[in-house]
């Protein structure tokens, strides 16, 4: 069991742990205690309570539906739904649970609701964190490596890694077109100070990889053309 600093988040935890998925590595154990630890540390800059903080990040991915599956926007809504009793067990009276299912609701980048309390804003910025930087490519390439068995999958076009071209960005069959589309686009996001500054950070790794890519394709095609 992690060291949780409030007793109602290790009744939490010790009532949900069992639930995460275990074959999904974009979205196991240490990605909820990663949004966990941020959510802690963003919570008192934007005026949200730190437990209840805590709380929405332990329950945010309770339901994990597959990222390109048409339901997939859904997904925060369902796990909102699904944290409910789990949270009554731990304790939380019903404004809390309240509180903590709004935060959850609105989430999801997909789904692309804005946060209506600072609870929301936080989990916004704290699992938008875990989608760039090293952690973000690492869950970007094991989640198109789930795709592999229902659509043709790869790393990255290798005549346009970076989809600049003007080609139409796919991000089920490129994990690569998934930064443009997506990832590129979190760091201006964010609601907090704290979160904005580290975004900036991981946000130039991740367009570092992207220069590499390129060049690492291209030799490629250039060797492969001679
Ligand atoms: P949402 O908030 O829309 O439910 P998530 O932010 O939970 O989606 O996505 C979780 C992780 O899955 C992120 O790390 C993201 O990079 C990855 N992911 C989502 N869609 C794709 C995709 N099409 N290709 C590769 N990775 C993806
Ligand atoms: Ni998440």
């Amino acid at each position: 069991m992690p060291r949780f600093a409030f007793p109602r988040h290790r009744a939490l935890w010790a009532d949900i742990a069992a639930l995460l998925p275990t074959t999904d590595l974009a979205h196991d154990a240490d990605h909820i205690l990663r949004v966990y630890a941020w959510a802690l540390r963003l919570a008192p800059e934007l005026g949200a309570d730190v437990e209840l903080a805590g709380a929405a990040a332990l329950v945010h991915d309770l339901v994990n539906i597959p990222k390109d599956s048409p339901d997939r926007p859904l997904g925060s809504e369902a796990s909102a739904e699904a944290s409910r009793g789990h949270l009554a067990t731990a304790g939380y009276d019903a404004a809390e649970v309240a509180a903590v299912v709004e935060a959850v609701r609105t989430c999801s980048w997909s789904r692309g609701l804005p946060p209506t309390t600072p609870l929301g804003a936080v989990l916004q910025d704290a699992d938008r964190l875990d989608a760039i930087g090293a952690v973000g490519l690492a869950r970007n390439l094991a989640c198109a490596q789930t795709f592999a068995p229902r659509s043709p999958t790869r790393f990255y076009d290798p005549a346009d890694p970076l989809g600049t071209s003007g080609r139409t960005l796919d991000d089920v069959r490129n994990a690569a077109d998934h930064l443009p589309r997506k990832l590129l686009k979190l760091a201006a996001t964010m609601h907090s100070e704290a979160a904005r500054a580290e975004a900036r950070q991981r946000h130039a790794f991740l367009q570092a990889y992207l220069g590499q890519l390129q060049r690492e394709a291209a030799a490629a095609a250039e060797w492969a053309a001679e």
